[in-house]
């Protein structure tokens, strides 16, 4: 598949076309940033890890019925996807508080959820993603009710398939954000999954395995990010990608 023109470049990724109109590669970049980008870094070979964590992991939600961008994984940063209209809300699921939640409504961090929390953000850096609902994607038009619905649908799907997956690699899938795009009239699941996305936390040492490692300066986030892929690796190594 021959790249051509760069369509856009994000904060952890860049986006290229191809020759195909419906496709289109995106490029995983080492660059961290936090607290919409106010706080950058490297980490090392994170492009590597998120490109080869989200591919896995998109290719078992595939094996579990949830439709995906995912075309096939290039080559160790490029991975070829589905083009699609991104719809501009992050859907935000939670089985244990922490992070916003926790301060912003005074709890502690890890305390189990007895049934998940799903949110809506608005994706806009220089509104800092506000936290919105289906009421404000209709009104503001970002998404019709039902485009929620089937969004809001999806990302629990996601959650019951990738759930008891992260535990029995001995990891608890604390939190995660998923983000959603149009291609034929389809809703498809798009962007990434990986430790930038997601609340990894160590089942035995409740060690963070992601990019809090960096939000919050507790350092070794390269090697967290080489645990997470090591042990998605060794429970998927047969899975053909
Ligand atoms: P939060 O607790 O900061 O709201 O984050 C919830 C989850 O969403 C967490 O797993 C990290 C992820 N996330 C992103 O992927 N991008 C973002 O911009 C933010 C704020 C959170
Ligand atoms: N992704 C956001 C940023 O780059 C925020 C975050 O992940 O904490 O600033």
């Amino acid at each position: 598949m021959k790249i051509l023109d760069m369509l856009y470049e994000g904060k952890a990724k860049r986006i290229y076309a191809t020759e195909d109109p419906d496709l289109l590669v995106m490029n995983y970049k080492d660059e961290a940033t936090a607290f919409d980008g106010a706080k950058k870094g490297i980490i090392d070979n994170k492009g590597i890890v998120n490109n080869r964590v989200s591919c896995l992991l998109f290719n078992l939600l595939e094996k579990h019925g949830v439709a995906t961008h995912l075309v096939k994984q290039l080559d160790e940063r490029n991975v070829l996807v589905r083009r699609m209209e991104m719809i501009p809300l992050e859907v935000v699921v939670r089985n244990v508080i922490a992070g916003s939640l926790a301060k912003r409504l005074g709890r502690e961090e890890g305390e189990v959820l007895p049934v998940p929390i799903l949110e809506l953000y608005y994706k806009n850096d220089e509104l800092h993603d506000p936290m919105v609902n289906e009421y404000h994607a209709q009104a503001l038009g970002w998404a019709t009710r039902e485009q929620v619905a089937i969004m809001q649908q999806k990302a629990l799907q996601v959650n019951q398939v990738l759930q008891p997956f992260f535990d029995s690699i001995g990891i608890i899938l604390v939190d995660f954000k998923l983000e959603f795009g149009l291609a034929k009239g389809e809703i498809l699941l798009g962007d990434e999954i990986s430790p930038d996305s997601c609340r990894l936390w160590d089942k035995e040492t409740l060690d963070k395995l992601d990019k809090d490692r960096f939000r919050r300066d507790l350092g070794k986030e390269a090697e967290a990010y080489q645990e997470v892929v090591r042990r998605i690796e060794d429970a998927l190594s047969d899975m053909s990608i």
